[in-house]
């Protein structure tokens, strides 16, 4: 595992910009898989800057998203794919129809579970997959006691994951109690992957990533078993470590 220690949330976010855009000039048809939450706002907002300064292209690149809440039309201003289009697609020149998010707004779930599987293994996997974390170590939705060997499921939202996402709601009524998130194997068959955390709040789950043995009730410590990990933090949230 690689770990680079970043001063700030504005240096860990130029860091992870530098390494996503290091990808898309070595392979301009690349795949990103791409990531939700506060942490990786700061890093779509270096890659529009540098978009705009002409440093990338994203014509011929796809991307593939974690996850997406259940029962959210894509249109719903909390949904992923909303977030995804407000934060980053709208300012870019990439193809929409190369973007690929879960559809949470269907009867079939599960056939939804599998079409997106597919997606991952036909149109990806990602050559590189960016990550942040939640303070009880869930990836995506991958919350803790999934399965290592999971693909894309419906998960049941934990208490503290939907109170920990209700800043974005008007109210806890309106967290949505479902999503469908890839699962841990289908992250970990990504060529690379990066892992943001920024705040002390994180401090707690980046201690226990980098000192834990993978354990299935921490879904990160799945990572230590990738060949090609990167933490990047910033000081607060590797103060413990
Ligand atoms: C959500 C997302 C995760 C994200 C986590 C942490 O639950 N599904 O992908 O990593 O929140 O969010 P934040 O970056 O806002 O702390």
């Amino acid at each position: 595992m690689n770990i680079i220690v970043a001063k700030d949330y504005k240096e860990m976010s130029q860091a992870s910009s530098r390494m996503i855009e290091e990808q898309i000039t070595k392979k301009p048809d690349a795949v990103l898989g791409l990531a939700t939450g506060g942490t990786p706002l700061g890093t779509y907002k270096e890659l529009v800057r540098s978009y705009k300064e002409g440093r990338a292209d994203y014509r011929f690149l796809s991307t593939i998203n974690l996850d997406e809440y259940v029962g959210l039309d894509p249109e719903h201003h909390q949904s992923y794919c909303y977030f995804m289009n407000q934060n980053f697609f709208q300012f870019i020149n990439i193809d929409k129809k190369n973007t690929y998010i879960p559809y949470g707004k269907t009867e079939g779930l599960e056939q939804e579970c599998r079409r997106y599987e597919e997606v991952i293994d036909t149109v990806g996997p990602p050559d590189l997959q960016l990550l942040g974390i939640g303070e009880n170590g869930h990836i995506g939705f991958n919350e803790p006691g999934t399965s290592f060997d999971s693909e894309t499921h419906i998960v049941h939202l934990t208490d503290s994951t939907r109170e920990a996402n209700a800043r974005f709601f008007e109210s806890m009524e309106d967290v949505p109690t479902k999503a469908i998130t890839m699962g841990i194997r289908s992250i970990m068959k990504s060529q690379k992957i990066i892992l943001l955390a920024s705040g002390e709040r994180k401090a707690d789950a980046i201690y226990q990533l980098i000192h834990g043995e993978p354990d299935e009730q921490f879904p990160a410590s799945s990572l230590k078993n990738h060949d090609d990990l990167t933490l990047i933090v910033d000081e607060d949230a590797y103060k413990k470590v």
